[in-house]
């Protein structure tokens, strides 16, 4: 009896040792149970929990999610060192990446050299479509200017930003990858509108199979796609593909190789050029997801960094009346900035950093996975581990920003009133090889859409109130702006 006894008791613990502990050498943080993990029973939100971990760990703690095991970074040091890591430069396995493809295409969720070809490629033709160049200009002011005039048209009652600024955004992307422009009643936009908007609302239930991959065993496909909402992305890719395929026929149709117009000639030449390459990753369906990445990547955050721009200068009057000030006395009225204005404009560069730095849209970053054991702030993370960089704790970290909570342009700007890049603690594109693509392509945007709104235009909470600024809760992963209404009136 006794020996049973003993012997259960070292299956026990050798059970414990082999499924249930923590094993040795991870950062501190939750690890619970197998298959499922850490399940949190309080019901409080994500964001909460993310702050109470860091509260109890420091700046790197675990939290396994189903069988994933993640790592969470809240420090501007760690982030840094592990996004400019090669031993991080992979992107977990994950639906929305794959898109139900048997590897990632495009450039967003791909690896290897997939990932390679389609960054080097997107990068080169963003920059021959006038990314960060004046060639760009007058496409980015055209929209612009449309914008200001749909703006004009809800003037001087509160109203919620109106889709025109979608519009806009989206068709600086389609002018550089496709030469083309959406009417805003064209039903195959609102088509891509409203699904872009389930999928963004959908995120947390879309990413959940990912965490626990064996629910794919247990259910049948129909009911796993009902329950966590993945019919969002089938219903998504049929339609994009279908709608790219025309674009790529009629692309091919007026193809002339000695001047390819856009991103897609561009692609169909490389298609040519690499044929007779058996290694060739051109494909026709891999450029349908490189576009499917460029237009989300592109227009989420762009337009919800611009909606958290307008509702804070409604809030803040008097920032707004300076960064007015300097667009009066810098662009002559009726003219719109151009990239040489932006060193004579120290405080429109503040304010639009600051924007980017309370609202920091991409307030987890995009994960990245260890591709073999490493090193990071003294832990041993196993090949496997997802890395997730917390940039909204950063950008509201003490150490680096005093009252991080403050909407405060003027922290950018040195005594002599100069912008002044201020870089330790500000991550909001990421950083390291897979830094974001578009990121000089949103600093015009940015630049040149807000100077002219705010040269004709003024915002201001509905009379008696105050914009909610708080993003729209639920989605740990982006912080889109809630849908709040504001008065624009035209300046005089
Ligand atoms: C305010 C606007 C934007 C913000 C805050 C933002 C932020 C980010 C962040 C944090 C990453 C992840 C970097 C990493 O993995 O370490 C990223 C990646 C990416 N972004 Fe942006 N982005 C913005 C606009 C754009 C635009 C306009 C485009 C293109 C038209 C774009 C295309 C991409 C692509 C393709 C990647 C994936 C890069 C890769 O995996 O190699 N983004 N972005």
């Amino acid at each position: 009896m006794l020996a049973e006894l003993l012997l259960g008791a070292a299956l026990l613990y050798l059970l414990w040792f082999a499924v249930f502990k923590k094993p040795d050498g991870l950062p501190p943080g939750r690890w619970g149970l197998p298959l499922v993990g850490y399940i949190p029973l309080s019901g409080k939100h994500m964001d909460e929990q993310f702050k109470d971990l860091q509260k109890q760990h420091g700046d790197i703690y675990l939290w396994r999610m189903g069988t994933q095991v993640m790592v969470f970074l809240h420090s501007y040091q760690l982030s840094k060192e592990a996004l400019g890591s090669s031993a991080f430069l992979d992107r977990p396995t994950s639906e929305v990446f794959r898109l139900m493809e048997p590897v990632a295409h495009g450039v967003i969720g791909s690896n290897g050299n997939i990932w390679h070809t389609n960054r080097r490629f997107s990068l080169r033709q963003l920059r021959d479509q006038g990314m960060g160049k004046s060639s760009l200009v007058s496409a980015i002011q055209k929209q612009a200017r449309e914008l200001v005039e749909a703006l004009k048209g809800q003037a001087s009652k509160p109203e919620r930003i109106p889709r025109d600024l979608r519009v806009a955004v989206i068709n600086i992307i389609w002018h550089m990858v496709a030469s083309k422009q959406f009417e805003k009643t064209d039903p195959k936009l609102q088509e891509f509108i409203d699904i872009f908007g389930d999928l963004m609302k959908n995120f947390g239930p879309i990413v959940m199979p990912d965490f626990i991959p064996w629910i794919k065993y247990c259910l049948p496909d129909f009911l796993i796609r009902r329950l966590f909402s993945v019919e969002i992305l089938y219903t998504l890719k049929d339609k994009f593909f279908d709608y790219c395929q025309e674009l790529i026929e009629e692309h091919k149709a007026s193809l002339d190789p000695d001047d390819p117009k856009d991103l897609i000639d561009g692609y169909l030449l490389d298609i040519e050029a690499s044929k007779d390459d058996p290694d060739t990753i051109r494909t026709e369906r891999d450029l349908c997801i490189l576009i499917l990445n460029l237009l989300f990547a592109g227009s989420e955050t762009t337009v919800g960094t611009l909606a958290f721009m307008f509702f804070y200068l409604a809030n803040h009057p008097e920032v707004q009346r300076k960064f007015q000030a300097e667009i009066d006395e810098v662009l002559p009225k009726g003219t719109l900035a151009t990239l040489e204005d932006r060193s004579r404009m120290p405080f429109t560069e503040a304010v639009i950093h600051e924007v980017l730095r309370v609202s920091s849209l991409a307030s987890l970053g995009i994960p990245h996975v260890a591709v073999r054991d490493t090193t990071l702030g003294g832990y041993l993370l196993p090949k496997g581990t997802i890395v997730w960089t917390a940039a909204l704790t950063m950008h509201h970290d003490p150490r680096f920003w005093n009252d991080p909570e403050k909407f405060m342009p003027e922290r950018w700007l040195d005594d002599q009133g100069k912008f002044a890049t201020k870089k330790e603690g500000f991550l909001p594109f990421g950083v390291g090889k897979r830094v974001c693509v578009g990121e000089s392509l949103v600093r015009m945007e940015l630049f040149i859409i807000s100077t002219a709104i705010f040269q004709s235009l003024s915002v201001s909470p509905p009379p008696g109130s105050k914009v909610d600024v708080s993003p729209v809760p639920g989605n740990p992963f982006i912080k889109t702006p809630r849908q709040e209404k504001v008065c624009f009136t035209i300046r005089e």
